[in-house]
């Protein structure tokens, strides 16, 4: 005899925590699956969201629209003790999974928030986050829930209007756990192909390599597709992925490949003049036209950046184990500066930040 397994509504409700790009991506798809799902977030996205709903669309032109009206849409994570004697959030029923989206700099908030809310022990809490430590971070102040590290490997952009767009491709990966399993079948019934890994660290240390591009293509205030077209911003990315698997190596830190070639075949391609450029990356990175880095959205939007939790991460490993990371270093101090100059798009040119990296 052969089981179906459980549904979406089966499972129970699934709460976003950070309804930004890459939780509005996610929970709208979930909800295309069926599920129930609650969209935690700041005033900014979620009146959009109530103006015009939520569209989430990729690039093989799959799209789910869920109208305004049938959104839910919380402005702020009440105690579910409380929920359920007001009339203000009368549908926030108590999650089993939660999806953590918010940038690295606010993990410890939300992390707080969500164990402040009274939610069930046990309670399963995945992040979805840049960086190798937030699952970490959020589990020391939600020390009765459960978090799990996950990773994502595309690239989603805020479109206006309440659509998000995946503009790379690639597989979701959630840290392998007996109780996140039933939910992978949930995610693989949309477009939201998910695989379960042993030790997420090594991946996320190998996402961490390619997303070294967030400041180049930040800096650069470009689009994915223009950035990569230069081969002064290839070459800064080379250079920054370079040194880290050097410290990695020197640190013996594994890191697993998460494009479809190794970190070391691709920083040789990056390196590789435009008119060959042209023709070997365009079989190894799929990029479409409207993609641009979360960093590029941080800079817009003049909000603190995860700097610290990529190149600074590269650094601080470095100076752990008696090396230097001098790129990642420079790195960091040229994001902070643009930050603390009021950001705005990046203007620099492919040539001078090469130069400011050596
Ligand atoms: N976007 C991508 O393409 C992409 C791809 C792969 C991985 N990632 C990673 O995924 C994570 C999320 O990135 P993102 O681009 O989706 O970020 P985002 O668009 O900034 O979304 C996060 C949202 O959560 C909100 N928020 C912060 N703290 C909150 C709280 N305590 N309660 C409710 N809402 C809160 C933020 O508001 P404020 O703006 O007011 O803080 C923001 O609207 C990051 O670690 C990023 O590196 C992103």
């Amino acid at each position: 005899m052969t089981h179906n397994p459980p549904s979406a509504s089966e499972l129970g409700p699934v709460w976003i925590m950070g309804a930004g790009s890459v939780g509005c991506y996610l929970g709208g798809w979930l909800a295309a699956a069926g599920a129930d799902v609650s969209f935690i977030g700041r005033p900014r996205v979620l009146e959009t969201l109530r103006r015009d709903g939520l569209t989430v669309s990729d690039m093989k032109n799959h799209q789910h629209v869920i109208p305004a009206n049938a959104l839910k849409l919380f402005e702020a994570l009440p105690s579910l003790e409380s929920t359920s004697s007001t009339t203000q959030t009368p549908t926030l029923q108590p999650p089993a999974l939660v999806l953590l989206t918010v940038k690295g700099s606010g993990t410890v908030q939300a992390a707080q928030e969500l164990a402040a809310a009274g939610l069930p022990p046990g309670t399963l809490v995945v992040s979805f986050q840049n960086g190798v430590g937030n699952a970490e971070l959020a589990q020391a102040h939600t020390p009765s829930l459960k978090v799990l590290a996950g990773m994502i490997p595309y690239n989603v952009a805020d479109l206006g209007h309440g659509v998000f767009h995946r503009g790379t491709t690639g597989s979701l990966m959630v840290q392998d756990d007996v109780h996140f399993a039933p939910w992978q079948a949930v995610f693989n019934s949309t477009q939201l192909q998910l695989k379960l890994v042993p030790d997420l660290k090594p991946v996320q240390w190998g996402k961490l390599l390619i997303n070294l591009n967030n400041p180049v293509n930040a800096l650069s205030g470009l689009t994915l597709l223009q950035e990569f077209s230069d081969w002064y911003f290839r070459r800064c990315l080379a250079a920054l992925i370079d040194e880290a698997m050097q410290v990695l190596r020197q640190a013996q830190v594994p890191y697993a490949q998460v494009l479809a070639v190794p970190p070391e075949k691709f920083i040789r391609v990056l390196r590789l003049p435009n008119f060959l450029f042209k023709w070997v990356g365009k079989k190894m990175l799929q990029i479409d036209p409207k993609a641009s880095s979360s960093m590029a959205d941080d800079f817009a939007l003049g909000r603190t950046t995860e700097i610290e939790s990529l190149c600074g991460e590269v650094v601080r490993l470095a100076q752990k184990n008696g090396l230097q990371a001098p790129r990642n270093a420079a790195m960091v101090r040229l994001v902070q500066a643009h930050t603390a100059q009021g950001a705005g798009p990046g203007k620099w040119s492919g040539k001078a930040l090469l130069k400011a990296l050596n």
